[in-house]
């Protein structure tokens, strides 16, 4: 093998999936945190990072109260191991600061540190979920573009759909994205998924010409604000209710997809992150 070919050969099978919605409060943390207890239970080896930069509050809603987080690491007082901490069913957590603005503009010097330390973690975890923020900033969309799968999360209100197509259509016209999974939230059954899947996925296809796959449906379920309260995944909370069933389901639809690991390893992730835009331009 040639020196080109073999450093284009994947190093590990880490999955990155990067789960974004353009409109704020429709589920995305929920979705994050639900899938990978899911996952875990299943016997994957999971971390979640927190992208929410300077808002972050997934940690809160597990009812973890970590010491250090993504603002110390940049700041160099800590290491990327020393920041993370263990939520349930093992996954492992890098929290993000809440109420900080200057993480917000973290730059190409905070991507190199993440860069360096999360080589650490090659061959340790099998899927990286990132919880985006909301809306289409270019911290966004260079996290969703830099993973190897998009998950795009919407409700069935218009004004989910309208940011959930802009955000799609943000990704393929400026980064040539063609390929997203949409996983509908707050729904009341699979009838009304199958009618804003069936409408998203054709104005897709014929205004941008992207794929959507249809990766499942969570129902509006009450349980879900109840963990949310109990600061607990609601898969934790109530196994046997309707969203955690479906939870379950789309992880283990998520964990057999075929996908393939553009990223040939966490540093390329890495790499490629810090190639495209600057974090926090947007
Ligand atoms: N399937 C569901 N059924 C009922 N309520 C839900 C469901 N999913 C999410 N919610 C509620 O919606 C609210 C927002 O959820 P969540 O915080 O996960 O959204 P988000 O997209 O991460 O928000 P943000 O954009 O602010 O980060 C929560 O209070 C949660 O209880
Ligand atoms: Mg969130």
């Amino acid at each position: 093998m040639d020196q080109a070919a073999a450093l284009q050969k994947p190093t590990s099978s880490v999955k990155v999936i990067a789960v974004a919605s353009g409109k704020g409060g429709v589920g995305k943390t929920n979705t994050v945190i639900n899938l990978a207890c899911s996952m875990a239970a299943l016997g994957d080896r999971v971390m979640v990072l927190d992208a929410d930069l300077g808002l972050g509050n997934l940690d809160v809603m597990l009812g973890l109260a970590p010491e250090y987080n993504l603002q110390h690491l940049f700041a160099g007082e800590k290491k990327l191991t020393e920041i993370i901490i263990e939520g349930p069913r093992g996954i492992k957590i890098i929290p993000a600061a809440s109420g900080i603005q200057e993480v917000t503009h973290s730059g190409t010097l905070e991507q190199n540190i993440l860069m360096e330390q999360m080589s650490l973690f090659e061959g340790e975890i099998d899927f990286l979920f990132i919880d985006a923020a909301a809306g289409i900033s270019d911290m966004v969309t260079s996290f969703v573009r830099a993973a190897d799968a998009a998950l795009v999360v919407a409700t069935p209100e218009p004004t989910s759909m309208t940011d959930a197509y802009a955000l799609m259509k943000v990704l393929c016209n400026r980064y040539g994205e063609k390929k997203f999974y949409l996983l509908l939230n707050q729904v009341s059954g699979e009838a009304e998924a199958r009618r804003v899947y069936s409408h998203l996925s054709r104005v897709g296809e014929k205004f941008l010409d992207i794929s959507l796959i249809f990766l499942g449906y969570i129902p509006k379920d009450a349980n879900v604000p109840m963990a949310v309260c109990r600061q607990q995944a609601v898969v934790e909370y109530k196994p046997e209710s309707p969203a955690s069933r479906s939870f379950v389901e789309v992880a283990r639809r998520l964990r057999s997809l075929p996908l393939r690991s553009k990223s040939g390893g966490l540093q390329y992730f890495w790499q490629r992150l810090a190639g495209g835009d600057n974090l926090g331009q947007g």
